[in-house]
């Protein structure tokens, strides 16, 4: 039998209880603690998973004490300076989602990737980056078609989706084919709509609970395992599972 991988989790708010719950009930990893910023050590209410507050034991010490092999970072973007260099020295594999990283933020997470496996992304459901994927892809097969994109949440989010746009982004397609819609208490729903003279092909995505997150975290964390040292995106892991998927069936 494999080796469980022996996970770390920084953050424990809304994204980290779903991703918890996610890797702690996964046979292929052993969630050895849960880091937030303080805490008394108070164990996870259904398992005995340690959750211990950075300020009163920093990484090095929380590395000593409990050794992993990977972090899964849900915390905030000054986290990545708190644990970086332990993170290198000991060539821990990073699984960052902070979404509000800024370039030198970025620059930094990338220079780890010197010594070490990191990914980063500021999306990390398998579904979403599924369905960029299978839009690029389409994309390029029939750059004549019409794309549509329809985002649809919750009546009080102002802003238009991050993700909408990245997928407009990824498409070469103007923002201005983003339909956004606001009502009810809808989580997230992102729809590429690809219209041919003589057919129209849709891509859904509907998010239904934040678990999505830890799925996607427990997709990289098996990915970058088979990894050599570098800096990746969702992209590049997905993509190589695509690749390899095309290739044995030639
Ligand atoms: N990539 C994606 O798809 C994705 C999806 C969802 C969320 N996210 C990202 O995940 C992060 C958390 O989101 P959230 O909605 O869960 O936020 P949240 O509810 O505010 O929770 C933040 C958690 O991080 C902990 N924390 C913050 N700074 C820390 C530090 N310096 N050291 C240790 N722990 C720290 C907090 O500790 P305390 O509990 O002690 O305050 C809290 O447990 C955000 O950066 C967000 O952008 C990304």
């Amino acid at each position: 039998m494999t080796q469980k991988i022996r996970v770390g989790l920084v953050g424990y708010g809304k994204a980290g209880k779903a991703v918890a719950n996610i890797l702690g009930a996964d046979p292929r990893f052993d969630l050895r603690w849960i880091a937030r910023r303080s805490a008394n050590a108070e164990p996870h209410p259904d398992t005995d998973i340690p959750i211990i507050g950075i300020e009163q034991q920093p990484f090095d010490e929380l590395f000593d004490l409990h050794p992993v092999d990977a972090l899964v970072d849900f915390s905030s973007p000054e986290s990545l300076h708190a644990y970086g260099e332990e993170v290198r020295k000991r060539g821990i594999m990073l699984v960052s989602a902070i979404s509000a990283y800024s370039e030198d933020d970025l620059a930094y997470a990338r220079s780890l990737g010197r010594d070490t496996r990191v990914m980063c992304s500021p999306n990390i459901t398998l579904g979403i980056n599924f369905l960029i994927v299978a839009a690029k892809l389409l994309r390029k097969a029939a750059p004549f078609a019409d794309v549509e994109i329809v985002e649809q949440h919750f009546r009080d989010k102002p802003e238009i989706s991050g993700t909408a746009r990245k997928i407009a982004e990824t498409l070469e397609v103007d923002a201005e084919q983003i339909t956004s819609l606001r009502f009810g208490g809808i989580v997230g729903h992102h729809e590429v709509i690809f219209g041919f003279p003589h057919q129209t092909v849709r891509l859904i995505h509907d998010s239904i609970r934040r678990e999505a997150f830890g799925t996607g975290a427990a997709f990289a964390l098996e990915q970058l395992a088979n990894c050599d040292n570098g800096f990746y995106t969702f992209d590049d892991l997905l993509m190589r599972v695509m690749r390899a998927e095309l290739l044995e069936g030639n």
